[in-house]
């Protein structure tokens, strides 16, 4: 298992320049954070810390603030994520319904715990606490895509397939 560093980007990386245009595009509008840091994270797969500080220049937006709201949405990475994410909500609703069971089975099948990528940084896990459809629990989201009424075999099955192999 591997802890995922913070790790900044030069400034020098043709992606700023992008950034700085998508930034420019939304006329430096404050209330246009939710979309730029969306933009940031899209295309670095994270949102690096000196980039979340040109943001918050750019937008004049105290980085305190550009901050709470990173840190507000499970989809937002301070860290470089895996190629593949799985993110198991742990809100009270999936929690009853077996959220913890799922974790456990994904850590004992890939190696790997909350919070971490696997040492080939093909797979992360994180958790967070209610991603806003309990009616969907226990809710997984893989990649991005929202997952409904999972189970333990359920989501090991679907990693497998999209990591290509079984482990
Ligand atoms: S508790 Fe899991 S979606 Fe709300």
């Amino acid at each position: 298992m591997s802890q995922a560093q913070v790790v900044d980007v030069p400034e020098s990386d043709p992606r700023v320049k992008q950034m700085l245009k998508v930034i420019k595009n939304y006329q430096k509008r404050p209330d246009a954070l939710v979309q730029v840091l969306h933009a940031v994270q899209d295309t670095f797969g994270y949102l690096p810390m000196n980039l979340i500080r040109v943001v918050s220049k750019e937008l004049h937006i105290p980085p305190s603030r550009v901050f709470g709201v990173v840190t507000f949405y499970y989809y937002f990475s301070l860290k470089p994520k895996g190629e593949h994410n799985c993110l198991v909500c742990t809100g009270t609703a999936c929690y009853v319904k077996g959220a913890q069971k799922i974790i456990d089975q994904i850590s004992a099948s890939f190696g790997v715990k909350d919070g971490q990528t696997t040492p080939d940084n093909k797979l992360g896990l994180q958790t967070a606490r209610c991603i806003g459809c309990c009616g969907l629990a226990p809710a997984v989201v893989l990649d991005n895509e929202i997952l409904p009424r999972t189970d333990p075999a359920q989501i090991t099955g679907l990693i497998n397939a999209r990591l290509g192999a079984k482990k």
